[in-house]
């Protein structure tokens, strides 16, 4: 059966107490549960993985290339977290490893802080969704299945 792999950067295992008001109540694994239930709408599997550490995430992204040639993975929902606005090797994975990405942002970043205003990874992302909470996970699988 085909997946779909969801992965989270930084803190976002921290979902459900991190300020809450900015991210909202859902825990990672309830955002997981939501993901599995569309997913399942397209006869698709997911894993939710997270990770504190730019490296694995960066290991994630080549190995989600490697499996989206072998016909395995449909796509990659990516939250990288506060790496989205400091990290050219997600960015240089994310193109390298040729695979398609729905970057996906809980907060709306753009009304934030400044530093919060530039991602490295959209320019790469086939799509980006951002500001709509645990919805915006949905609305990428649905995304990737277009
Ligand atoms: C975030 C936004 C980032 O700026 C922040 O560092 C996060 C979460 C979001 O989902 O709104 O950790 O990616």
């Amino acid at each position: 059966m085909p997946a779909v792999l969801v992965l989270n950067g930084p803190n976002l295992n921290l979902l459900g107490t991190r300020e809450p008001e900015i991210y909202g109540s859902q825990t990672l694994a309830d955002i997981g549960q939501q993901c599995e239930r569309v997913a399942a709408e397209f006869g698709w599997t997911v894993e939710v993985r997270q990770t504190n550490h730019e490296g694995v995430l960066v290991d994630w992204l080549q190995e989600a290339g490697a499996a989206v040639r072998t016909g395995s993975l449909i796509g990659v929902v990516l939250n990288p977290g506060a790496y989205t606005h400091t990290s050219v090797a997600i960015r240089d994975a994310i193109e390298g490893a040729q695979v398609p990405v729905i970057e996906v942002h809980l907060s709306n970043v753009h009304a934030r802080e400044a530093f919060r205003h530039q991602s490295y990874v959209s320019p790469v992302a086939r799509g980006v969704i951002i500001g709509l909470g645990a919805y915006g996970y949905e609305l990428a699988i649905r995304a990737l299945a277009r």
